[in-house]
């Protein structure tokens, strides 16, 4: 059996479990484990690499991926099903195992109804891909989120300042809820729930009164106010490759608008790139390991157009079909948690 592995989309700390973790168990049962570089572009490319125990070796705490990513889709392409069902043809792999998130998963699915026997592995530090408690990536994001919002309290506390945490999260604000919760944020913003600034100005009021000169705000980068101000002209709006905007700034956008208002010193921080690099959490890369494991007994039990997924702490699999088409959001009641402390 011989297996192509791909990693695509933004990458994230575990990916390198993972595929440390096919081509271990891949050795087991005898399957020949080829890396494809830079996601679904290697195929179209012919770039690929032989993947064995030695150079896989010493890559669990490494962040990033071995193999390359990109926001390649070959669908999109001129004749790009038939440049893709022949090259996988001529290389003759038997299956591929895609690593990705939401996109990749969508592009794995019409690859699978194309004719290839793919299996997916959920990869995201966005946490927002369905049929799935946790993706790996999300709790090094969320450390490393959590451990900005206490370096930012000390200096808030300080200077008496409302310090303003941006974290990524584009349709989910999963980063900022639990960075916010584990942090002691005293508001945070996500996509799922539509905030004005004023709603913000409220609660930085009310602490103002109870003697708290400080705040910290923690908001998704996907968070839209309801405010005509916020909006970008189109000539500001760049495209990623899966043709999505490229998010960042709303953090910078809320502290002008909080200092604009009430005149309270304000400063924001973009967390940015620095939450999806580097070594991954024990967690992720225990996360990233079973996935790696189960995804290979998948293949080797023809479970193609599926992705295998963490549900009540078991690794099951699911169709691609039930993990795509809807995100999963961050729902009211654990939104609720959080709203708590925001006082
Ligand atoms: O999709 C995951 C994600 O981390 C989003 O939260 C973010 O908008 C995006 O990746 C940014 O990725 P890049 O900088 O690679 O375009």
């Amino acid at each position: 059996m011989k297996i192509g592995i791909l990693t695509s989309g933004g990458d994230c700390p575990g990916l390198n479990a993972v595929i440390r973790a096919i081509v271990r168990k891949s050795d087991q049962l005898g399957f020949e484990s080829i890396g494809i570089k830079n996601g679904w572009k290697g195929i179209f490319d012919e770039s690929y690499e032989k993947l064995d125990l030695n150079n896989v070796a010493g890559i669990v705490n490494k962040g990033g991926t071995i193999l390359g990513t990109s926001r390649f889709s070959p669908f999109e392409k001129k004749k790009g099903k038939d440049i893709l069902l022949h090259k996988i043809a001529r290389e003759n792999f038997d299956a591929i195992i895609a690593i990705g998130g939401d996109g990749s998963m969508h592009i794995a699915q019409i690859a699978f109804e194309a004719g290839l026997n793919v299996v997916g592995v959920p990869k995201t530090i966005d946490n927002d891909i369905s049929g799935t408690d946790y993706t790996f990536g999300f709790d090094t994001a969320v450390g490393i989120a959590t451990e900005a919002i206490d370096r930012l309290h000390t200096t808030a506390e300080s200077h008496h300042r409302i310090m303003i945490l941006e974290v990524m999260g584009r349709h989910a604000g999963w980063i900022a809820l639990y960075s916010g919760i584990a942090g002691g944020a005293d508001a945070v913003l996500i996509p799922e729930f539509k905030t004005k600034v004023s709603d913000v100005l409220k609660i930085l009021s009310s602490r103002f009164k109870r003697g708290k000169l400080f705040s910290i705000i923690v908001i998704a980068e996907g968070t839209k106010f309801d405010e005509k101000s916020m909006a970008k002209r189109k000539e500001d709006i760049k495209l990623d490759d899966f043709g999505r905007e490229r998010l960042g700034g709303i953090g910078n956008y809320l502290a002008d608008e909080i200092e604009r208002r009430t005149g309270f010193e304000c400063r924001a921080t973009v967390l940015g790139h620095v939450q999806r690099g580097g070594m991954p959490s024990a967690f992720d890369r225990v996360l990233g390991t079973r996935l790696g494991i189960y995804s290979v007994e998948m293949v080797n039990e023809k479970k193609f157009g599926r992705m295998a997924a963490l549900q009540a702490n078991e690794i099951v699999d699911i169709p691609f079909t039930e993990a795509i088409g809807k995100l999963k959001t961050v729902d009211k009641e654990l939104y609720e948690v959080a709203q708590v402390f925001f006082k």
